[in-house]
C-alpha cells in the first residue's frame, strides 16, 4: 500500500515531437497541501490533464490512491474515483442560486428539475457542509450570476468539492482576486487540505509563500527542486529560470513583453 495519494513516476507527454513532460517523478500525500510552480510552458498543467486522463502519456506511470492507474480511465470515471479538478472556464450556472448549483453539483448526472424538487437528505447535509467552508453561507440563496468574481472562484471549487474527491487539482484559484480574496482563498486552502489532498498550479509568490506546504518547481517538465517556499526561493537556479526575471525587471528599463504568468512577487 502506498502512502502516496498520487504517485507519478517516469512520465514522458510528447506534443508535435517535443517533450512537454520529460521523464517527470513526483509524489504528493494524504491530507498534503503542495503547490506546482515554474516559468509558462514548464508543463504544469499538461500534468493535470495527464492525471485528470485528458492527456495521454507516451511513457510513465500515474497511481492515484495506491491502486488507480489513470491511463486505464476515462475522465468522467477518474472524477468518481475521487480526483477532483476545478477549470478555469467557469462551470456555474448564473441563473441558479449558489444552494441549486451545489445540489446540482452534489447529485451528478440525476435530472436537474426533479432533483432541485427533492433533495435527498445526505446530500443537503453534503451542501450545507460545503457552502460553510467555502464561506458562502449567507449568500447560499443568490443567484450566481450576481457574485463577485472571488464568490464565483469559491463557488467553482465548492462545486468540486460537493463532490468529495480525494484529490483536489487547482490551477491558479486566486487569479485576478483582489488581495482581501486572496487571503480568504488561501484560508480556504488550509481548511479544505485538512482533510483530502490539494495540488495547486500558482504564480503568485506571495500568496504561496504564506503555506507552510511544499512547493515543486517544474522546468522543462522536469522537477527542478523540491521543498519549502524559502529553500526554493533561495535556489539559484529557480532564481535563473523563474524568479529571478521578476527581480531584474524592477530595474530593467523596459519590460520584455510577456508578463502573464511570470512570477508575481
Ligand atoms: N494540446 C497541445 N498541443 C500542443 N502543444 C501543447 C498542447 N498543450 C500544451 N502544449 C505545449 O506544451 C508546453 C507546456 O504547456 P503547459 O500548458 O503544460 O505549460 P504551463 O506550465 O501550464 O504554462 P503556463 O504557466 O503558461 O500556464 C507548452 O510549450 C505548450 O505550448
Ligand atoms: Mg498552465
Amino acid at each position: 500500500m502506498s502512502d502516496a495519494i498520487l504517485a507519478v513516476d517516469d512520465l514522458v507527454v510528447s506534443f508535435d515531437g517535443v517533450r512537454v513532460l520529460d521523464e517527470l517523478s513526483l509524489r504528493i500525500g494524504y491530507s498534503e497541501l503542495r503547490f506546482l510552480i515554474g516559468p509558462n510552458g514548464a508543463g504544469k498543467t499538461t500534468l493535470l490533464d495527464v492525471i485528470t486522463g485528458r492527456v495521454r502519456p507516451v511513457r510513465g506511470t500515474v497511481v492515484f490512491d495506491g491502486r488507480v492507474d489513470v491511463r486505464r480511465h476515462r475522465g468522467d470515471e477518474l472524477a468518481r474515483l475521487g480526483i477532483g479538478r476545478k477549470f478555469q472556464a467557469p462551470s456555474v450556472f448564473p441563473e441558479l442560486t449558489v444552494r441549486e448549483n451545489l445540489t446540482v453539483a452534489a447529485n451528478g448526472s440525476a435530472p436537474l428539475l426533479r432533483l432541485l424538487g427533492r433533495t435527498p437528505a445526505t446530500v443537503a447535509d453534503r451542501v450545507a457542509r460545503t457552502l460553510a467552508l467555502i464561506g458562502l453561507g449567507e449568500r447560499a440563496s443568490v443567484r450566481a450570476g450576481l457574485l463577485s468574481h472571488g464568490e464565483k472562484q469559491w463557488l467553482e471549487i465548492g462545486i468540486v468539492l460537493v463532490q468529495e474527491p480525494k484529490l483536489l487539482l487547482l490551477d491558479e484559484p486566486a487569479a485576478g482576486m483582489t488581495r482581501a480574496e486572496r487571503d480568504r482563498t488561501g484560508y480556504l486552502l488550509q481548511q479544505i487540505s485538512t482533510d483530502r489532498s490539494v495540488l495547486v498550479i500558482e504564480h503568485d509568490m506571495q500568496f504561496v509563500r504564506q503555506f507552510s506546504a511544499t512547493v515543486t518547481v517544474l522546468h522543462a517538465g522536469r522537477v527542478l527542486t523540491e521543498g519549502p517556499m524559502a529553500m526554493v526561493q533561495a535556489n539559484e537556479q529557480v532564481i535563473d529560470v523563474y524568479l529571478g526575471r521578476q527581480r531584474h525587471a524592477a530595474s530593467a528599463p523596459a519590460a520584455s513583453g510577456k508578463e502573464d504568468g511570470d512570477a508575481r512577487d
